[in-house]
């Protein structure tokens, strides 16, 4: 099936009880066994049911079948956040000793994640000095578990060369993680080109509506755990958490999202309610619709700002002149993302007039709404980093980034227009030629 249908259809039919055609809402803890052999069985994961919500729940159940569809993947599991997705995929390769390598553009929270928290707990983040797959290959050594990339990078709208970099993972027998939120499978699937594990925040342009939290980690089945017996021993010797489990035994292609289910999610909890998994089927099913509109909006919200005097750059991958054309065109099929950023004449002060006087664009820190929405993000999501560190992730202090809605595109492109002038009125800039 194509996207548009699979986002609709796929992990759900009407059910066997009630025929609800809806998903439907499974707001229970607990699921009743038919005798002790039974829930033993459950316990044993040799029969397939639900036994507690924190390990399983049917609504999210579904859920998880459609992100895995989308994606092309084996399974996924869907968490409360896609900060619990990342710290799942992260410690879900890595103990103690071991270091993830990135690229530097990564969402700040990401970002001190690896930096900051993981380090707490034995597992370093390492950043390469660019997203180029050699920067990335000089940091891998015989610790590293995983090289890691945003697809797209929020806020840097830097396009990852995918292929590339999972060719350099395996090269060095380690997965490729990336975070898909951005592009979301609408608009890239990251394991036609090598990836092994994608994660999201479901938040974003999948949920599309600015309501709901939720993450998901999905597997696409193709990393060789027990090919690399000595670096992932948690895959391949007994887990003595779960009675002597041998997961790449037991599970084959599945190794992975059912460890990050059984390990994590069942010991560390950051469930999503099957609430809000319910929310987010909503929002998934009209995903590929709005994908389109939001890079249509995007791309002419771009051409405003680039043919206006009162703007210093625009910082938009759609422009064939952005170092990241070719890759757009190889991995978003000419789709450039809606999330860009761009800086006003007049620099911080100016930037933050513009900012002020938005009227229609929200201010906030989220992106992938309905809504368009605007952030400065030196002041608030990148705030923990250095200087340096925000340049690298594409943070300027004047930096704006825009997350371009569904709306009408002439009502965005009139609020920008009338924020232009008043942090940088045009009568100014002429008197000053
Ligand atoms: C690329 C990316 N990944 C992960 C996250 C974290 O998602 P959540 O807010 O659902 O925890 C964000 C949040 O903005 C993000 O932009």
């Amino acid at each position: 099936m194509r996207n548009e249908t699979i986002a609709i259809h796929a992990g759900y039919e009407p059910e066997a009880t009630t025929h609800a055609v809806a998903v439907p809402i499974y707001q229970t803890a607990a699921y009743a066994f038919d005798s002790a052999d039974h829930g033993a069985a459950l316990f044993n994961l040799e029969a397939e049911g639900f036994r507690y919500s924190r390990i399983a729940n049917p609504t999210s159940a579904v859920l998880e079948k459609r992100i895995a569809e989308l994606e092309g993947g084996v399974g996924a599991l869907a968490v409360a956040t896609g900060q619990a997705a990342l710290h799942f995929a992260f410690v879900n390769v890595a103990d103690h000793g071991g270091n993830i390598v990135s690229v530097p553009q990564l969402y700040g929270t990401t970002h001190t994640l690896l930096s900051h928290i993981l380090p707490r707990q034995g597992i370093t983040g390492r950043f390469a000095e660019s997203d180029k797959p050699e920067a990335i290959e000089k940091l891998i050594d015989e610790n590293t578990r995983a090289v890691f990339a945003e697809t797209i990078g929020n806020p840097a709208g830097n396009v990852c060369d995918i292929e590339a970099l999972a060719k350099i993972a395996h090269a060095h027998g380690v997965p490729l993680i990336v975070d898909n939120t951005v592009a979301t499978p609408i608009l890239l699937k990251p394991f036609d080109y090598g990836a092994d594990i994608a994660v999201h925040s479901l938040t974003k342009f999948l949920g599309g509506h600015g309501t709901t939290l939720g993450g998901a980690i999905v597997d696409s089945g193709n990393f060789p755990w027990a090919k690399y017996a000595e670096r992932f021993p948690a895959y391949n010797k007994p887990d003595a958490s779960y009675h002597g489990l041998v997961y790449a035994e037991r599970f084959g292609r599945t190794a992975y999202i059912e460890r990050a289910r059984s390990v994590y999610q069942r010991t560390m909890g950051s469930v999503l309610s099957p609430f809000n998994a319910f929310l987010l089927l909503q929002g998934i099913e009209t995903v590929a619709l709005r994908m389109e509109r939001h890079v249509e909006n995007a791309r002419k919200v771009a051409e405003f700002l680039r043919g206006d005097p009162r703007v210093a750059w625009v910082n938009y991958t759609g422009f064939p002149d952005s170092p990241y054309y070719p890759l757009v065109q190889k991995y978003l099929n000419g789709n450039a993302s809606s999330l860009f950023t761009f800086g006003i004449k007049g620099g911080m002060e100016a930037g933050k007039t513009f900012y002020d006087a938005l009227k229609l664009i929200t201010r906030l820190v989220n992106i992938g709404d309905a809504k368009s929405l605007a952030c400065h993000p030196a002041s608030t999501t990148h705030r923990q980093m250095s200087a340096e560190q925000q340049r690298v992730a594409g943070v300027l202090p004047e930096t704006i980034r825009l997350s371009i809605g569904i709306e009408h595109v002439s009502d965005i492109i009139e609020d920008i227009d009338q924020a232009l002038e008043t942090a940088c009125p045009l009568s100014r800039l002429q008197a000053a030629e």
